[in-house]
């Protein structure tokens, strides 16, 4: 996500992303996700803006019926071929969708989302996404966090502080509002540094 001198995120920016890479990506889902939703009984669910689909199959092996929504074709192609190729994927569907328009028709007992920044400003779009979630459910948002130092590695739009996003998911009542720094692996095996910013609220019943 480094190498555009210009970041709008639309369709042609997600589907050059995804068009760039070999396979998907093997990874482990991200960390807040086993955390943040260990305590919830499994219903339906949302990735909004799944990408391979790591963290809606790890959902969906846990009972989740998931919807894993991406606006870039090749990203959920490479998600249903890990799917088909798993013995027991559970319950996913995927849905290309552009997430600034699409309208679900429904709401989803979890509402999960993690690095999505499209092209709409974050607070309507995390907006749209807490409109989505059931009584009773539970919106989960990873985003870069912003930092002095995180438009190194992030271009600003992809930026988030903790403060945009609880502002952005009211009347939903916030239970977590982290910020996290993480190590993972990157291409070609260097380690690097994430700082995530983390928000769980809940639609009261
Ligand atoms: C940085 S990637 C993160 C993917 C995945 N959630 C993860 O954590 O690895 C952002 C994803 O959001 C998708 N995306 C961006 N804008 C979108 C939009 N307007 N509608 C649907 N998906 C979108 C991109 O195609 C991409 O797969």
């Amino acid at each position: 996500m480094h190498d555009a001198p210009r970041h709008e995120f639309d369709q042609d920016y997600w589907d050059r992303h995804w068009s760039q890479r070999r396979g998907p990506g093997e990874r482990a889902p991200h960390p807040h996700l086993a955390r943040e939703t260990a305590g919830l009984a499994p219903g339906t669910a949302l990735d909004a803006g799944c990408g391979t689909g790591t963290e809606a199959l790890w959902l969906a092996a846990r009972g989740w019926r998931v919807t894993g929504v991406d606006i870039a074709a090749r990203a959920l192609r490479l998600a249903a071929e890990r799917a088909a190729a798993l013995p027991h994927p559970g319950s996913v569907e995927w849905v290309e969708a552009d997430l600034t328009t699409w309208e679900p028709g429904r709401r989803f007992d979890l509402v999960t989302t993690a690095y999505a920044h499209p092209a709409m400003p974050h607070r309507d779009f995390y907006r749209r996404l807490a409109d989505w979630v059931a009584p009773g459910g539970t919106l989960l948002i990873v985003g870069h966090l912003h930092t002095d130092t995180a438009r190194a590695d992030h271009p600003a739009p992809a930026l988030v502080t903790l403060a945009d996003l609880t502002a952005s998911v009211a009347p939903l009542r916030i239970e977590t509002a982290e910020e996290h720094t993480r190590t993972v692996d990157g291409p070609g095996g260097h380690r690097h540094v994430l700082r995530d910013a983390v928000v769980r609220a809940a639609r009261p019943r």
